[in-house]
């Protein structure tokens, strides 16, 4: 369904020159639940601005269903693809309530938001209480629930998820992680989960790239629970979770 084919880019201060991205390719196939994994500054936020066209590309393609994503198809290919942040409070809207924060991505949608809205909440376990709320008077587990129904509402086909566990609490993360599975199961969402939580990404993940540097160093895919990881720098990372 997505694929990356061949990204590279550069960042460049002054005269000094920097390869942020090298050569990356990877997919992610329909229903799938792909993990990313790599230390802090391996560049994969920088990818996924890449993947959501939020910055360009010193060279490759991102292809969607088969059509490369280009800035004229962008507005249909987030139709099919949302991206959810880290920080969930900077991305909601403080004076909002909840129910203006969901209305604004079904704006253009024809048909009963509300009655859209509300069928949707049990899904990230909120209820019709939560929607008169702004996100100062909602805990952080439920900030990021609101958050992820956001990116949801318009029924993705797929989510980025760009370390949207890592501020919060291990039992938050594991509620936020087992509502993506069953979204997942439930809806058939592909999710490509980006995190630097190992023990997270062995849990929920299908397959796992293992980014180092810029570039994608391993894959491996999930058998009978188990990962297989060939390259020593990720038998390194991995090596105490597995
Ligand atoms: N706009 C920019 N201009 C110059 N350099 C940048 C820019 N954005 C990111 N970088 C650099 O690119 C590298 C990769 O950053 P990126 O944020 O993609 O890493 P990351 O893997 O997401 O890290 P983290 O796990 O900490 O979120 C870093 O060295 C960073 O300093
Ligand atoms: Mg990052």
């Amino acid at each position: 369904m997505l694929a990356v084919e061949n990204i590279s880019k550069n960042y460049s201060s002054g005269s000094k020159v920097k390869a942020v991205l090298r050569a990356i390719s990877l997919t992610v196939g329909e229903g799938e639940i792909v993990g990313l994994v790599g230390e802090s500054g391996s560049g994969k936020s920088t990818l996924t601005r890449v993947i959501m066209q939020l910055e360009a590309t010193d060279e490759g393609t991102i292809l969607f269903n088969g059509s490369p994503v280009t800035k004229q198809s962008r507005k249909a290919f987030y139709k099919e693809c949302q991206l959810i942040f880290q920080n969930a409070s900077a991305a909601l809207n403080p004076s909002w309530t909840v129910r203006e924060i969901l209305m604004e991505p079904l704006r253009k949608s024809k048909g009963d938001r509300d009655a859209h809205i509300c069928r949707m909440l049990s899904k990230v376990k909120l209820t019709e209480a939560h929607l008169h709320r702004r996100p100062s008077e909602l805990s952080g587990g439920e900030r990021q629930r609101v958050n992820l129904l956001r990116s949801i509402l318009v029924e993705p086909k797929l989510l980025v998820c760009d370390e949207i566990i890592s501020s919060l609490d291990r039992l938050i993360q594991k509620e936020i992680i087992d509502l993506l599975i069953e979204l997942n199961r439930e809806t058939g969402m592909a999710l490509l989960f980006i995190a630097h939580d190992l023990q997270a990404v062995a849990y929920m993940c299908d397959r796992v790239y293992v980014m180092n540097d810029g570039g994608i160093v391993d894959e491996s895919v999930k058998v009978e629970g188990k990962f297989d990881f060939t390259h020593p720098y990720s038998t390194r990372l991995f090596g105490a979770e597995l």
